[in-house]
């Protein structure tokens, strides 16, 4: 099943272009996002106070990755929640919010105990599961299912891709009614047409990032710093790192550096930096120039073409990417730190595919 590749997750990090394909395949149609599976409550959706995002691990973080574009392609705020975290606060969920679940497997049992509560509490319960007859998917009101094909690496990869993918295209069709905003959303349904090509291009980085993984192999810990549509990369980059590499790595809002995290910088401390082209690129620009000149080691992922712009001085090791619409930048980003992620794990001699203490699907509280 793993065919030519030595692991699963190996395996399912290279079969994203053809993943995402099918995330969308029969969803895009003559510049219109189609969701059978939405169409019926959109109406309910934009009447709705809140958006309410709930999941747990990298599924929260590919809600996390949503929430600028649903925020901005609807106008409907969009909160957060770890599943565990909103029933230990017993929080409010009200009537007029859509609570959306986000669950690869769909029966991860904190996200299932969050639906129970929100269900109580009479919101309308949105799914965006991997998985065709999970509880998460017959609970809930109504959903989409990604379609990414079965995913076995404890980590997750395919999923994670493909579920920013669904919610794009359910932003895309919560929005669908605004004449404001027909070009942006026609600028991202032409970005995803072409979002399988870009990963494919962003998926030769392998050999660059098995390089860069043996020059890590040491470390103690890794730090990465992304802000705006990329926070979320940063957060789920760090998860792949400590999840299957066993090494300590942190995810850090770059606006926060200031705050804190600068004290840890030193000539040892390898930190990731992402600042692709967006709206925050000139914000990034001056978080690398303070990071150098506390002498930081720096890596730094941009897009192509902008080593020198990113770093002029050549101290830095860059890792360019192609570019697409802004806000599906996160589904190419993630792929480089999901490949290092997957090389660190393999040469410090771990188990790529049953990481120490963790399980694919998390079944009791
Ligand atoms: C559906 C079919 C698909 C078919 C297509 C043709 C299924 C599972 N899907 O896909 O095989 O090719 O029509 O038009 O038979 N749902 C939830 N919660 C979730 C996820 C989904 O309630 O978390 C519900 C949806 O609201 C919908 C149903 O499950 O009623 C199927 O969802 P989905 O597979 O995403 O719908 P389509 O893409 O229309
Ligand atoms: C587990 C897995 O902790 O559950 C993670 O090890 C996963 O990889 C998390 O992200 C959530 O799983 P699911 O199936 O709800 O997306
Ligand atoms: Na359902």
């Amino acid at each position: 099943k793993k065919g030519s590749y030595d692991h699963f997750m190996q395996k399912e990090i290279h079969e994203q272009p053809h993943s995402l394909t099918t995330t969308m395949r029969g969803r895009l149609k003559d510049g219109e996002v189609l969701l059978g599976g939405l169409k019926e409550h959109l109406k309910t959706i934009r009447r709705c106070r809140r958006v309410v995002f709930i999941g747990c691990g990298t599924s929260y973080n590919a809600a996390l990755a949503a929430r600028p574009f649903v925020e901005e392609l609807t106008g409907i705020p969009v909160t957060m929640e770890v599943a565990s975290d909103l029933l230990d606060r017993q929080g409010p969920i009200y009537r007029e919010d859509t609570a959306v679940f986000v669950s690869q497997s769909g029966e991860t049992a904190d996200t299932l105990l969050a639906l129970d509560y929100a269900l109580e509490n009479g919101a309308l319960c949105v799914g965006i599961t991997n998985t065709v007859g999970s509880t998460l998917s017959r609970k809930t009101h109504c959903g989409v299912h990604i379609n990414a094909g079965c995913e076995i690496g404890v980590a997750s990869t395919k999923a994670y891709t493909s579920q920013i993918v669904a919610m794009a295209m359910m932003a895309l069709a919560i929005g669908s009614d605004q004449i404001s905003t027909q070009a942006r959303r026609n600028a991202i349904i032409s970005g995803l047409t072409s979002l399988p090509s870009c990963v494919s291009e962003v998926l030769k980085l392998d050999a660059e990032m098995k390089e860069l993984a043996s020059s890590l192999i040491d470390s103690e810990s890794l730090l990465v710093f992304g802000r705006g549509y990329n926070y979320a990369t940063a957060l789920e980059g760090a998860l792949k790192v400590k999840e299957v590499a066993l090494m300590h790595s942190e995810g850090m809002l770059a606006g926060e550096m200031k705050h804190g995290p600068l004290a840890l910088v030193d000539e040892n401390l390898p930190i990731i930096v992402i600042a692709t082209r967006d709206a925050c690129f000139s914000k990034q620009q001056s978080v690398i120039q303070q990071l150098l000149s506390r002498k930081g080691r720096l890596i730094v992922m941009c897009s192509k073409g902008d080593a020198s712009a990113v770093c002029s001085n050549g101290s830095c090791r860059v890792i360019e990417v192609p570019g697409v619409a802004d806000c599906l930048q996160p589904v190419i980003n993630i792929i480089p730190l999901q490949l290092l992620a997957y090389h660190l794990t393999v040469l410090r001699g771990f188990d790529v595919d049953q990481p120490r203490n963790l399980a694919k699907s998390v079944t009791t509280q």
